[in-house]
């Protein structure tokens, strides 16, 4: 039997389960989860902390069946919260979520290693789907195959996703050599390894492109994990590392109707010191105002990590074939193209965006859901 312990002292109840697990739980802490202060509806929490002493301490506990039951002054009836939610929810302990996938950083790989899928088990199959999901997440890019003859194939298996994100090159932005372009995207040079829209406060999450004509000459693909880029440059060089995830970096989108400016550092690392995303885009970095003493070390940084960009032993290199689609986490990881010429022939690829909070959260559905099904 789960018994509980009041230790007015520390103003915290202790735990303790027949398995011999044991957790602590701050008196202020169980009143502000009470499952009462939650909307029965909508799981919102309605309960006022402000309402509650700082040194709120119940009368009494004790466990009743698979509940704690805790008695406050003043109050007639007991707070009652279960005690399969006080173990998995114990302060300290991170709560279990689908979506933590572990970062598997790679190197130069053969592009038959990385994830793909068959659009058709996409579309048709939950399972299939989360599995996907759950590798593109990993590795931060990944392939789906098979896609009908058809422009809009890519975005049907996107919007199972999540909400498409718009930018201002539209919702969704047609990558071929167009006359007048507004993105070296939009032409037919080549692009340096480089994630999309630094310049956003938000830089769009996971990029979607599918191929729907690669038939000029050049072209190709090529993509780096960022993730792997930084990690070397962390061995190599530490204080190079540590100014590029402290300095910021002014990006900059302008054209006739827009102009869009943020600050970023190249490596944002969060606060285990764990590398999370990476923001590179040289074509669209702006003036760097740093103070003028500051300006050579920052550009020795940021030439190390460029060079680590050129290096092929961190680069995948394939070239789309249409009916297929490439997608990656935008955020951490690098892409870009060969130049083609457009004279051999078409090259278009179409893209979109979906946010990492919008992917994270369908991958938590469907896990959620195939957890409860009993199999
Ligand atoms: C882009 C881009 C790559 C390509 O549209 O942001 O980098 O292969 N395109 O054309
Ligand atoms: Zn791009």
């Amino acid at each position: 039997m789960t018994s509980v312990h009041l230790d007015p002292q520390a103003r915290m109840l202790t735990l303790a389960w027949p398995d011999g697990q044991e957790a602590r739980f701050p008196y202020l802490w169980l009143k502000d989860n009470d499952p009462a202060a939650f909307h029965p509806d909508t799981a919102e929490r309605i309960g006022d902390l402000l309402s509650v002493p700082l040194d709120v301490a119940p009368t009494k506990a004790r466990i009743d069946n698979d509940n704690l039951e805790l008695f406050w002054p003043g109050e007639a009836a007991p707070s009652q919260i279960a005690l399969a939610w006080l173990c998995e929810h114990a302060p300290g302990r991170a709560l279990h979520d689908f979506a933590d996938v572990p970062t598997h950083a790679w190197r130069q790989v053969d592009p038959a290693e990385l994830p793909r899928a068959s659009a058709e088990t996409l579309i048709a199959d939950e399972a299939a789907l989360s599995d996907w999901m759950t590798q593109a997440k990993a590795w931060g890019l990944a392939l789906v195959e098979g896609l009908a003859d058809d422009p809009d194939a890519g975005i049907e298996i996107g919007r199972r996703i999540g909400f498409l994100r718009q930018t201002n090159f539209g919702l969704i932005f047609e990558v071929r050599s167009k006359p007048d372009p507004n993105n070296l995207a939009y032409t037919a040079e080549a692009l340096p390894l480089h994630t999309d829209l630094p310049n956003q406060d938000l830089p769009p999450g996971y990029q979607f492109l599918h191929c729907l004509a690669n038939d000029a000459d050049g072209g190709g693909s090529v993509f780096a994990d960022g993730v792997a880029l930084a990690e070397a440059l962390r061995a190599a060089d530490p204080e190079a590392f540590a100014l590029l995830a402290e300095t910021p970096v002014p990006f900059r989108f302008h054209d006739r109707d827009y102009d869009i400016r943020s600050r970023k550092p190249t490596i944002v690392t969060d606060a285990t010191g764990q590398v999370t995303e990476i923001c590179w885009n040289a074509h669209i970095a702006g003036v760097i105002d740093l103070p003028p003493e500051r300006i050579a070390p920052f550009y020795a940084a940021y030439r190390a990590f460029m060079a680590l960009t050129r290096d092929p032993s961190f680069q995948v290199s394939f070239t789309l074939a249409p009916g297929q689609m490439v997608v990656f986490d935008n955020r951490r990881v690098l892409h870009g193209r060969a130049a083609f010429d457009p004279s051999t022939g078409r090259r278009h690829l179409r893209g979109f965006y979906v946010d990492r909070g919008e992917w994270d959260s369908r991958l938590r559905v469907l896990l959620r859901r195939a957890a409860s099904k009993p199999s």
